[in-house]
């Protein structure tokens, strides 16, 4: 395994550019074994997790090519329907395969995704949704077996005690794209990566409506046609470079954004005192030495992202007074607290609430990463604090962050990746 050896305050400067989003691609690959033909997907980020994607469509038969952030993929070889445990468990999204698989193939064999440390991931909402749309459903040995003739187009009522399901809507989208007649999905996921899900399943052929809102209508097609497609950036890569030139006191220009997927972050940033300078797809931070604490709650888009809140709560530990994080949309999503509070940060937890005392320095320690934004929080963390921070078990950065270390130290910051046991 290896670990980051971050030397903590240095400045930042210059300019980074932000890699295609991790979680429209994963819906997006998915999607595109629903196609008659090949599809072409560009700005596709180099991470474990497409990795992983890719591995499991090979897996099902699918011929694939990456090269450059170009994805190639030929569905026409599929021949087998199931994803096996050893690739869910690495990687709950892969349940968005879930979908695609019934709509054009009519049976899929689908280990439950278990949970993760940022808490139970149930996919009842996946399973109501699909058998709404007439898919029969068993759960054996722990795999999901469905099955299905015809899909039928239904309304259906996506929303659970958590709000909306951005790969349920995934999920549910896909399949009624193929469905006979029309589907309604009624508190659907409005998340950008939704919206560019629906764009490339239109350039296939289907037809939606509302996508973007929390009511979709689709109007089921007989088939959809392999396109080419060109990811959106990746909002959630973005706010962590601005989270990261705020927290070193620097001024950084993040490009290749769409600014208008940020503007939550935008509105606590200000709220905290802070001034941004940004256009539709660039974002320059302006330095400041002080912030005030501030009251955050994360909800689903265009509400404060939870996949944010481990990386804002890096930046609140430095805060001027005592700043509450309530997390709605993981409520246990505090795995990075315990690590946090080793670098010198003052937070206390009460259930789905996380108290952050403003401190006025951190220190570097040993921490160890756990969870793909708990460790970006980490590292964000290490950037500001005094000293070495060494972070271990940095695979997890590798899921979601291309080429991390990289971008950061081309901006000035000092990161090592080395062996553990070095
Ligand atoms: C997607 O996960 C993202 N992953 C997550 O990003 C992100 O945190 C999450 O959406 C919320 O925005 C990908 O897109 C690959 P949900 P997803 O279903 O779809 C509950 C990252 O760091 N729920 O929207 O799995 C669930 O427990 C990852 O990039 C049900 O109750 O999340 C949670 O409380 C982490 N029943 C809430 O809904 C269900 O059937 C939102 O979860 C499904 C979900």
């Amino acid at each position: 395994m290896e670990k980051f050896i971050i030397e903590g305050c240095h400045k930042l400067e210059g300019e980074v550019n932000i890699s295609g989003s991790k979680n429209s691609s994963l819906p997006i690959i998915a999607a595109s074994i629903m196609g008659e033909g090949k599809s072409i997907l560009h700005n596709v980020p180099d991470l474990k997790d497409v990795q992983t994607m890719i591995k499991i469509l090979n897996f099902l038969g699918a011929k694939t090519k990456f090269e450059n952030n170009t994805l190639e993929i030929d569905p026409s070889g599929i021949y087998q329907f199931t994803a096996p445990y050893e690739f869910v468990s690495t990687m709950r999204g892969s349940i968005c395969l879930l979908g695609p698989l019934l709509a054009k193939y009519k049976k899929a064999r689908f280990s439950m995704p278990g949970g993760c440390v940022i808490g139970p991931r149930p996919i009842d909402l996946h399973i109501k949704g699909l058998k709404k749309l007439g898919v029969e459903i068993e759960n054996e040995d722990g795999y999901i077996v469905g099955k299905v003739d015809k899909l039928k187009g239904n309304k259906i009522f996506l929303g659970g005690n958590f709000g909306p399901s951005v790969l349920a809507t995934a999920n549910i989208l896909c399949a009624a794209t193929l469905a006979e007649g029309e589907t309604i999905i009624e508190f659907a996921s409005c998340e950008p990566e939704i919206v560019d899900l629906a764009n490339f399943l239109k350039k296939m052929g289907a037809k939606i409506y509302g996508e973007g809102s929390h009511l979709i209508k689709v109007e089921g097609v007989k088939n959809l046609k392999g396109t080419e497609y060109t990811i959106i950036p990746d909002r959630i890569e973005a706010g962590t470079y601005i989270l990261a030139g705020y927290i070193t006191k620097s001024r950084i220009r993040v490009n290749g954004v769409i600014t208008n997927h940020l503007l939550a972050l935008f509105d606590k940033l200000e709220e905290e005192g802070l001034e941004i300078s940004y256009g539709d797809d660039y974002v320059e931070t302006i330095p400041k030495d002080k912030w005030k604490a501030v009251e955050i709650t994360t909800l689903p888009f265009p509400g404060f992202p939870t996949d944010l809140q481990a990386q804002m709560m890096s930046f609140l530990t430095l805060a001027e007074g005592v700043s509450l994080i309530t997390e709605k949309v993981f409520p246990e999503r505090f795995i990075h607290v315990g690590e946090l509070n080793r670098l010198g940060a003052d937070i206390t937890l009460d259930g789905s609430k996380a108290i952050i005392k403003g401190v006025k320095s951190l220190k570097g320690a040993k921490v160890m990463a756990s969870d793909l934004r708990a460790s970006a929080a980490l590292v964000l963390a290490g950037l500001a604090a005094e000293g070495i921070t060494e972070i271990s078990r940095i695979y997890h950065l590798d899921r979601g962050y291309e080429k991390f270390e990289h971008k950061l130290n081309a901006l000035g910051a000092k990161i090592k990746r080395v062996k553990e046991g070095v």
